[in-house]
């Protein structure tokens, strides 16, 4: 299928896992354990209705300001580690394609491109998404080269503690990285593109951000073996408050699932917080992010930035969180889908495709601009879902 013929996402979720073997396939569809919330994040959009209006949405303008920055859509993509493992220069594509579409893109301390790579080869506004990894001086070092490097806002994720018990890894023994076992080796026989491309291509996935810890000589394995060693279960909201320190511009706390933590966050300096359980893809068992956000969006004050992930897959899903309060969303795995099924062509075709959903679902719901949304655009759910 050629990428203009996916018509939404779940073509191109479809046509990615045709291209990946299984074990890469399922390292970016699948969530922790029972995938409760997984799940459970895509129900709460299909459980909410909206409520159109007649004739208000003739012009609409999707373009969205956010820490003072203007966007052409309220959506941008989200941080995601190991993208070179779907197409090689993985981050380079979402950065690249995100540009192009005039939206944002906040880049993963798992990225497989380091930060500075990114910053040279595309100029647009970009993020950069912290982990609370390792000792203080591991994140003073990243924070001080994003901010030289140009990163406008950083994102600290604090949902990931310890790594989510993701059971279909756990069956392919993924951690990082790919290990040559029999069943995965044949699995990428059967797939020779990617494996010509990704596995014996010029730009193998390492973690590039994390080479300046070990030096120029860590090998692939040295790098995986680091991240999974630097997991800090002892970060605490000093932390928080020193990273608070370290940071010159705008900070936002990403994982926030309840209205006491979104307080919190405020309270420690934070501009905003973006309401996430990642995606389904750490607590097994979270609600539904949308689910929350209500609460969340009603304790903070007005000045906080109020971002929200996890199950976005249409346009009319962001439509949904923004009549809810958020400000604009995050895009995790329907980009990637994109990437895997045909590197940056794939990912401007998912940006594309949701860009277009949302203008027809605004124009549709009689409103014309995302400023604009609220709660009189939805409706609440009577019957079951089909
Ligand atoms: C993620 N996510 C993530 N979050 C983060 O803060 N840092 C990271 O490195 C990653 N890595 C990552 C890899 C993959 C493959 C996925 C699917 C997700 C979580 C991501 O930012 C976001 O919260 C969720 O993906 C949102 O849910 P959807 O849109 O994927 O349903």
């Amino acid at each position: 299928m050629k990428m203009k013929n996916a018509v939404n996402i779940d073509d191109l979720r479809r046509l990615a896992r045709r291209r990946l073997p299984r074990v890469v396939f399922d390292y970016l569809d699948g969530g922790a354990e029972d995938e409760l919330t997984l799940r459970a994040n895509r129900r709460a959009f299909d459980d909410l209705t909206l409520r159109p209006r007649l004739l208000g949405g003739g012009r609409v303008d999707l373009s969205t300001e956010i820490f003072g920055q203007s966007y052409s859509a309220p959506f941008l993509i989200g941080p995601t580690g190991l993208s070179g493992i779907y197409w090689p220069e993985g981050d380079l594509h979402l950065a690249g394609a995100a540009a192009e579409a005039g939206i944002g893109f906040a880049l993963s301390t798992g990225s497989n491109a380091s930060m500075e790579t990114i910053a040279r080869r595309i100029d647009a506004p970009r993020w950069f998404q912290l982990y609370p990894w390792g000792g203080p001086e591991f994140s003073e070092a990243l924070v001080e080269r994003a901010a030289a490097a140009g990163y406008s806002a950083l994102i600290l994720t604090l949902d990931s503690l310890v790594g989510g018990k993701r059971e279909r890894d756990l069956r392919h023994g993924f951690s990082h990285e790919i290990r040559m076992s029999a069943p995965v080796v044949l699995d990428g026989l059967m797939h020779p593109r990617w494996l010509a491309s990704v596995w014996f291509g010029r730009h193998r996935p390492r973690f590039e951000n994390l080479i300046p810890f070990l030096g120029d000589a860590a090998s692939d394995r040295d790098l995986a073996e680091f991240t999974r060693s630097q997991r800090n279960p002892h970060f605490s909201w000093e932390d928080v408050r020193r990273i608070r320190g370290l940071w010159p511009g705008p900070l936002l706390i990403k994982g926030v699932m309840c209205a006491e933590d979104a307080i919190r966050a405020r309270a420690e300096g934070a501009d905003g917080i973006v309401v996430s359980n990642h995606g389904g893809r750490q607590l097994d068992g979270a609600p539904a992010s949308l689910s929350v956000l209500p609460e969340i969006v009603a304790a903070l004050d007005e000045g906080a930035t109020v971002l929200l992930d996890g199950g976005i897959r249409r346009g009319s899903d962001i439509v949904k969180a923004l009549a809810l309060g958020a400000q604009g969303v995050l895009l995790g795995r329907a980009p990637l889908y994109g990437l895997a099924a045909g590197g940056r062509e794939g990912v401007a075709r998912a940006l594309a495709i949701l860009a277009d959903e949302m203008q027809r679902t605004m124009i549709l719901t009689g409103c014309d601009a995302p400023r604009h949304l609220g709660r009189d655009h939805l409706a609440l759910r009577t019957d079951p879902p089909p």
